[in-house]
């Protein structure tokens, strides 16, 4: 049945019908803006991926010398996860750099704590460093006193990017590569080479026992050498002018060595100035 519609009723429905489709325009500007606004995140987030990789990307092939001010510009979590893949290649082809951990009778408990505090420090400055080292722990009990020390003292220890092993370092290594450090040699150091691995007694003697590391590397015929601090350092008025240094602090010579090749930058690095050295004047030496 047909009905004719008062003249109210036929703007009534024109007005709807305009309504709606004004309704629908609007929609599909929003929908418009909306497809555009996530265009334009997509496209900056793309931007920013892209110029993640190419900062990577600049880092890897970047030289030492620019190491500093690239890693300055990572954000942290780029930076860590390089710091990561640096340690990860340290442990395939860095400097061989071995911790003898086996010395623990010569030490108090209180030296032992003292010396898991250095392992920790030595573990920060490799990670750090341009040229990470590869590190071993040797003769490293994981039931001894020393072990629980390394675990109370350096948090994430068990994750450390480091060999740690409870064989000797005898075991591990040729006779003829090992180098062992002692301040009592009579032989200096004068290079650090990648086919020696250098080993530090770890000990904290603070009664100051000598000879210790020398004559157990004599009993083992191993070969060993003294820092070179007498030949590229000198006195100053004041300091205690002790050259046995602990075992971060050899460390922390022997890798700014392996960075720099340089003795009196590696010795002014690794010695702490209240011992009072200061690097002899190049016309000295
Ligand atoms: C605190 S020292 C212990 C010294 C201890 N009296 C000894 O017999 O080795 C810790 C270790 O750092 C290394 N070291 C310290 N000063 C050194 C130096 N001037 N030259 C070579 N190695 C040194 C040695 O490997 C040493 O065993």
């Amino acid at each position: 049945m047909f009905r004719i519609l008062t003249m109210s009723e036929v703007i009534f429905h024109q007005t709807e019908a305009s309504t709606q489709q004004e309704e629908k325009r609007r929609l599909c500007r929003s929908e418009r803006k909306r497809l555009r606004h996530e265009k334009l995140l997509a496209d900056k987030r793309e931007q920013r991926k892209r110029r993640k990789l190419e900062r990577k990307q600049r880092l890897r092939e970047g030289t030492d010398s620019n190491k500093k001010e690239v890693d300055k510009r990572l954000s942290k979590r780029d930076l860590k996860q390089l710091v990561k893949e640096r340690c990860a290649e340290a442990l395939i082809s860095g400097q061989r750099i071995c911790i003898d951990c086996g010395l623990d009778d010569f030490m108090s408990e209180k030296e032992k704590g003292k010396l898991a505090q250095q392992i920790g420090r030595l573990y920060g400055s490799n990670r750090k460093a341009e040229k990470p080292a590869h590190i071993y722990l040797t003769g490293l009990k994981k039931e001894g006193q020393l072990y629980k020390h390394c675990i109370r003292k350096n948090e994430g220890f068990q994750n450390y990017s480091i060999e740690i092993t409870d064989r000797s370092y005898i075991n591990l290594f040729k006779p003829d590569e090992m180098v062992y450090l002692s301040p009592d040699s009579t032989n200096i150091l004068t290079e650090v080479s990648h086919d020696h691995v250098y080993i530090i007694g770890g000990l904290v003697d603070e009664s100051v026992t000598k000879n210790i590391t020398q004559s157990q590397a004599d009993a083992q015929g191993i070969r060993t050498a003294r820092l070179p601090i007498e030949e590229y350092m000198e006195k100053t008025d004041n300091g205690t002018f002790s050259k046995i240094l602990a075992v971060n602090q050899v460390f922390d010579v022997l890798i700014t060595y392996k960075a720099t090749n340089d003795w009196r930058q590696a010795l002014g690095a690794g010695i702490p100035k209240r011992k009072g050295f200061v690097p002899k004047e190049l016309v000295k030496l």
